[in-house]
């Protein structure tokens, strides 16, 4: 499946110098960024916010379309699943797996342990360590066993480390030392152990010290025998500032270390007001990316953190910034959407 990938970056090149081949969208397809994908190994997937997916039916329409795995933008966190201690509620993220599966959709499971967005209940104050642990390792072992055979791929620990390759101060690291990313793999392992178990984070696309920290963990936990299957790269990139280098070199090493790879939130947010310019330059941050995962043998999935404008976190987050994804906020594909489909379409085969 894989093979063709050389042959699909120049050919790629090709077409963004204006040269694609005469042949280079062999196969027929709706016109969609899943029709796209088949054949390329790469899925392509979107964050999906659960109030939209029940509220606006071209948002609903858009994401059975043109994505082939779905990820919970917050509904699987453990602030949703767990509001009051030992109180599970499942309903919204029940609702996106039974969605995903009418719709022919894997799902990635978003996330089991990490220093944002846990219940209110859970401070450090009001347990013990030994009682964190025991917490922690309920969490994961109930929500794992959930969804039992209904998520694809989690993304297990998120975001354990500083841009500077330190490990980020959280409550599990106070609490139970560096050890907890190790258990946390063992635990989701052994409540689905055909789930595949991902690393995530953020700036951490190109070389540089916080993937250097995770090439590091990643090769000492596969030495350690711990169930890692997976390297999550975020990809929230910027116009504003220089787009990562050495992308490709990157995923290449993991991928040699014998690890998955994929791409789990791209968006590439701008300063607004938004112009041609902009998000013209915008694409490229996409393809970038994207290109990357195609490369290399075993980059399996390829997710936009949100499909359209109108509901995406960025404005929410970053004053002043925004149209960050490849659809506006009236569902209108801009420049990153042609660029994500012709990308997809030069590299099947
Ligand atoms: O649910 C409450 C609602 O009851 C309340 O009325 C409303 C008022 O602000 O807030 C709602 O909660 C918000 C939640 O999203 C659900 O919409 C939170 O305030 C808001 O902080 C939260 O933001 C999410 C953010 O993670 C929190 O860290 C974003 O939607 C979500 O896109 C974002 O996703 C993260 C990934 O999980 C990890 N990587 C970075 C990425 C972007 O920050």
């Amino acid at each position: 499946m894989r093979l063709g990938r050389i042959a699909a970056f120049l050919a790629v090149s090709l077409a963004v110098a204006g040269s694609a081949p005469a042949d280079a969208h062999p196969r027929s397809d709706d016109g969609s960024l899943r029709a796209a994908a088949r054949g390329t190994g790469v899925r392509i997937g979107t964050a999906v916010d659960m109030s939209a997916l029940a509220a606006d039916a071209p948002y609903r329409e858009a994401v059975a379309r043109e994505f082939d795995t779905v990820t919970p933008e917050n509904v699987m966190k453990w602030e949703a699943v767990e509001p009051q201690p030992g109180v599970y509620d499942w309903a919204a993220a029940d609702q996106l797996v039974d969605f995903a599966r009418k719709n022919g959709q894997l799902v990635r499971g978003h996330t089991l342990v990490w220093h944002s967005q846990n219940p209110a209940w859970l401070t450090e104050s009001a347990y013990t360590p030994a009682q964190l642990r025991t917490l922690l390792r309920k969490h994961i072992l109930d929500e794992v066993g959930h969804f039992k055979g209904r998520i694809w791929a989690w993304d297990v620990a998120n975001e354990v480390f500083n841009d500077d390759g330190t490990p980020r101060d959280t409550i599990w690291l106070r609490a139970l030392g560096p050890g907890y990313i190790a258990d946390a793999f063992r635990w989701a392992h052994q409540a689905d152990p055909k789930a595949l178990l991902f690393l995530n984070d953020y700036n951490n696309e190109g070389v540089n010290p916080k993937s250097d920290a995770y090439f590091a963990l990643t090769r000492q936990l596969l030495a350690q025998g711990v169930p890692v299957q997976g390297y999550g790269i975020q990809g929230h990139l910027a116009l504003q500032y220089d787009f990562p280098d050495s992308v490709l070199d990157n995923v290449r090493r993991f991928d040699k270390l014998g690890v998955r790879t994929a791409f789990t939130e791209v968006d590439v947010r701008m300063l607004l007001p938004a112009d041609t310019a902009k998000v013209r330059a915008q694409a490229e941050g996409f393809g970038l990316l994207l290109r990357a995962c195609l490369l290399v043998k075993h980059c399996v999935s390829y997710t936009v953190w949100g499909f359209t404008d109108k509901y995406s976190w960025v404005p929410g987050v970053f004053d002043g910034e925004g149209s960050a994804t490849p659809f506006d906020e009236n569902l209108r594909p801009k420049p990153a959407y042609a660029t994500l489909r012709d990308t997809l379409l030069l590299a099947r085969r």
